[in-house]
């Protein structure tokens, strides 16, 4: 038994403001109390991406207004609360500054703990929020800036088994959306389009499959669909539709190639869990064809597949109160008043920096 903490948590590290008040009950269970999550989508989506000037002004206009929904939809004041959790990296610097510099105001305001959290904790703890998943378990992130799998030990106690070493998957299918003249972001229009596609029509590369690493690449896939594309102009909606079909199967088979080769060796290294779990989250989870091979993959192994509803698995802030809720929990300190936002926090500091990878260092 612990006592019942109340968490504000603060994100403005890409192209989402949020705000959300989380309990942590005294039996350590979860509870979603206020969340509201603000999507920049339109504001950016002329740009093709995602523009870091006009991301942090968004964040600045929107996040005082969203922390006081967020509040009142809790039932709560700013004295119920026990502590502030801010995303603090990794991300695009100048929201990081609008989140952090904002969370610190109200920790200096009101005399609570300051809790600065990494992005990447957030999702990785998500599912013990959502489902009190126990340690320790292995994560797929799949967003935007990010393709990792991660094996989560305790709070705070991260291992890195494999990074991309060149594009992120969301990036990967933002950039064959793009070259396809599809709509922004990519990964919903793509899916969209494979639905009419016959995936067998081409045979793309599936770079890194049967390696004995667990890395990711996709670059190579991306150029790929680029020659596809070139050798076929002009090109129909059909050719389109398979184009995108084909894409989703070689992701799938990679996958559930390099997926498979970290659920054998969480196997090997921790065979006395019960009942094993795989995780996945980030914004690429909300792919249905990726989500029924990962199931698939996960039942044939003998694993819990847990992906949280898709509001916890793109960015929120919830994530992030639970995080500070976590990591309060567990007696670690709070931050001072001089922590300092980071563009780059990769989540296991041993973890050998890839080429490529996170590079866009802006999305998680
Ligand atoms: O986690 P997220 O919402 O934002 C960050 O990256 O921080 O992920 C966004 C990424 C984008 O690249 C988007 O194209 C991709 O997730 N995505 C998808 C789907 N929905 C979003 N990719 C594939 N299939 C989808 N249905
Ligand atoms: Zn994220």
């Amino acid at each position: 038994m612990s006592p019942p903490l109340r968490i504000l948590g603060i994100e403005t590290s890409c192209d989402e403001t949020a705000a959300s008040v989380i309990l942590r009950d005294s039996d350590g269970k979860g509870h979603i109390l206020g969340d509201v999550v603000l999507s920049q989508l339109e504001e950016h989506s002329a740009y093709g991406g995602v523009v870091p000037e006009i991301a942090a002004r968004a964040h600045v206009e929107a996040l005082d207004t969203l922390i006081e929904e967020a509040l009142l939809r809790a039932g709560v004041t700013l004295s119920d609360i026990d502590a502030i959790a801010a995303t603090s990296g990794p991300g695009l610097i100048g929201g990081l500054i609008v989140g952090l510099m904002t969370g610190k105001a109200i920790a200096r305001a009101t005399g609570k703990p300051l809790y600065a959290v990494n992005h990447l904790e957030g999702h990785a703890l998500t599912a013990r929020l959502t489902d009190g998943l126990s340690f320790p378990y292995l994560m797929l992130l799949v967003s935007g800036g990010h393709t990792q799998l991660i094996l989560v030990k305790g709070v705070g106690e991260y291992e890195r088994w494999g990074t991309t070493i060149d594009d992120a998957l969301g990036e990967a299918f933002d950039k064959t959306a793009k070259l396809l003249g599809l709509p922004y972001p990519g990964g919903p229009a793509v899916e969209r389009a494979a639905l009419a596609g016959d995936p067998q029509r081409f045979d793309f590369p599936r770079p890194l499959v049967g390696d004995a690493r667990l890395d990711f690449s996709f670059s190579g896939l991306k150029t790929a669909v680029r020659q596809a594309a070139q050798s076929l102009e002009p090109v129909t909606e059909q050719d389109i539709a398979d184009i995108c079909a084909s894409f989703q199967r070689a992701i799938s088979r990679t996958l559930k190639d390099r997926v498979g080769r970290g659920l054998k060796r969480f196997k090997a290294e921790h065979g006395s869990v019960a009942r094993p779990a795989l995780v996945v989250a980030g914004g690429v989870a909300a792919n249905q064809v990726l989500r029924s091979t990962l199931q698939t993959l996960c039942a044939q192994s003998g694993f819990d597949f847990i992906a949280p509803p898709l509001s916890l698995c793109t960015d929120n802030a919830a994530m992030i109160a639970w995080a500070g809720a976590e990591r309060l929990a567990a007696g670690m300190a709070a931050d001072g008043l001089d922590v300092a936002p980071r563009s780059r926090w990769p989540l296991d500091a041993q973890a050998q920096a890839l080429l490529g990878s996170g590079k866009r260092g802006a999305k998680a």
